[in-house]
């Protein structure tokens, strides 16, 4: 039940190393002691964490172990002890180390993680009380003071609110160490449920406790939109507007279908699996004015808000929902629907949107294309990346004179 699994690219983790390191670094700086880090894996068993999470806890651990802080990783499950434990080991199995280390230290290194490494049952009240006695006769025992804890949910959003209260209730580090939460889209299913776990989420943690994380802007295409625009801000200035840009398309193609993932698939479709999501991100990044500071998370939230602000949104006449041939198939057979049984769930969908605003680009994310002129200016591609990728072009107008060299 977790978000599109398959799109992870291989090197995903490494953006969720930088997701740990930032909630890390900004807690572990100034500090001298030698200081404990605990880090509980909620999904510790599912799909994700099997594919990326756990090798990127690994490369955390590799990259931060020897700079004086210690660590225990708590892979956290509703499955029942002796099963969650033989999931957890067939996952960390896997493990693999950077290409330059040498057999042998690669091998005691990760026979130190697996040291670090338990599986618990994490499934009641009491469940997590026990937890949270473990973390501290653990830091007793062994005489560390504790630095912080970071839980990572990789669990459906259904359960976010009850993991957040008991973690509220019983899993608070004592004074003068942090707690920090890291949360994965989607991020309830409409505008709605999003409000309300917003506020459910905000009455258990404060607001610098939660990291809120969309995978998809760890991308290289996509984490490179901003630099690109701004290292080339002399040559793009005066072109990255309405007066020069046609319209910018915004393209994410999959090679890989539902199969398998029909469950989360029917509950939320293309729209909000992909589309308000990742696409809305890459569309801010591609439409707003460029902050002065692109380093500065501040600004380039403000400069994101102020292109939702004046997008005109989408009209339901002009939009375009689809779905693959077989997918009404494969959920007949996945969730054992009768024969009649037709899925109404898109899993193509594209549309316009008319940014009125400024100097501003008018953008279109998804839509299918037909070119009509050569494409000038900038597209960025993943580097080496399969077939399946996403896309961000630029359309100048092809009328003659007005074309750049
Ligand atoms: C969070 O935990 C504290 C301490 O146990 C408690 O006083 C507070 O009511 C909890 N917050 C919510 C919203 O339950
Ligand atoms: C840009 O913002 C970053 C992050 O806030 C800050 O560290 C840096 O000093 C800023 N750069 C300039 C030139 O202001």
């Amino acid at each position: 039940m977790l978000a599109e699994p398959f799109n992870w690219q291989p090197g995903m983790w490494k953006m969720l190393i930088v997701v740990m390191c930032v909630a890390l670094l900004g807690c572990l700086q100034a500090q001298e002691l030698q200081e404990h880090v605990s880090i509980i894996l909620l999904g510790a068993t599912g799909d994700l964490a099997k594919k990326y999470l756990w090798q990127g806890l690994f490369q955390l651990y590799l990259d931060e172990a020897g700079r004086g802080h210690s660590f225990s990783f708590h892979g956290a499950a509703l499955t029942a002890p002796k099963q969650g434990q033989e999931l957890m080991a067939k996952a960390l199995e896997s493990l693999s180390c950077p290409k330059d280390m040498a057999p042998s230290h690669c091998a005691e290194e990760k026979d130190q993680f697996l040291q670090l490494s338990r599986y618990r049952q994490l499934k009641t009240a009491e469940d997590y009380q026990a937890l949270n006695k473990d973390i501290e006769a653990q830091l007793q025992h062994a005489g560390l003071r504790e630095a912080g804890r970071i839980f990572y949910f990789s669990v459906p959003p259904f359960a976010y609110a009850d993991i957040a209260r008991n973690i509220n209730s019983s899993c608070r580090p004592g004074p003068g160490a942090w707690l920090r939460v890291v949360l994965e889209k989607p991020f309830g299913h409409d505008h709605f449920s999003a409000q309300q776990l917003a506020t459910e989420l905000g009455s258990f943690f404060q607001e610098e406790e939660m990291y809120r994380v969309d995978h998809y802007l760890g991308k290289q295409a996509v984490a490179q939109i901003l630099p690109f625009r701004d290292q080339n801000r002399k040559a793009l200035d005066s072109l990255w507007n309405r007066h020069h840009v046609e319209r910018v398309e915004i393209i994410m193609k999959e090679t890989v279908d539902a199969e398998g993932r029909t469950s989360f698939y029917e509950e939320y479709g293309v729209i909000r699996d992909v589309l308000q999501n990742h696409l809305t991100e890459v569309l801010t990044l591609v439409a707003m004015e460029l902050p002065l500071n692109v380093s500065s998370a501040e600004a380039v939230l403000r400069h994101k808000l102020q292109v939702f602000q004046a997008l005109r949104g989408l009209q339901r006449g002009s939009a375009v929902v689809g779905q693959y041939q077989s997918y009404s198939e494969q959920v007949r057979r996945e969730l054992q629907k009768p024969d009649s049984f037709h899925s109404l769930t898109p899993t193509f969908a594209g549309g316009p949107w008319g940014r009125a605003w400024g100097t501003g680009l008018p953008t279109s994310p998804g839509a299918a294309f037909q070119s009509r002129c050569p494409w000038v200016g900038w597209r960025g591609l993943e580097v080496g990346s399969p077939p399946g990728c996403s896309e961000a072009r630029i359309a100048f107008p092809c009328l003659p004179g007005v074309l750049p060299a």
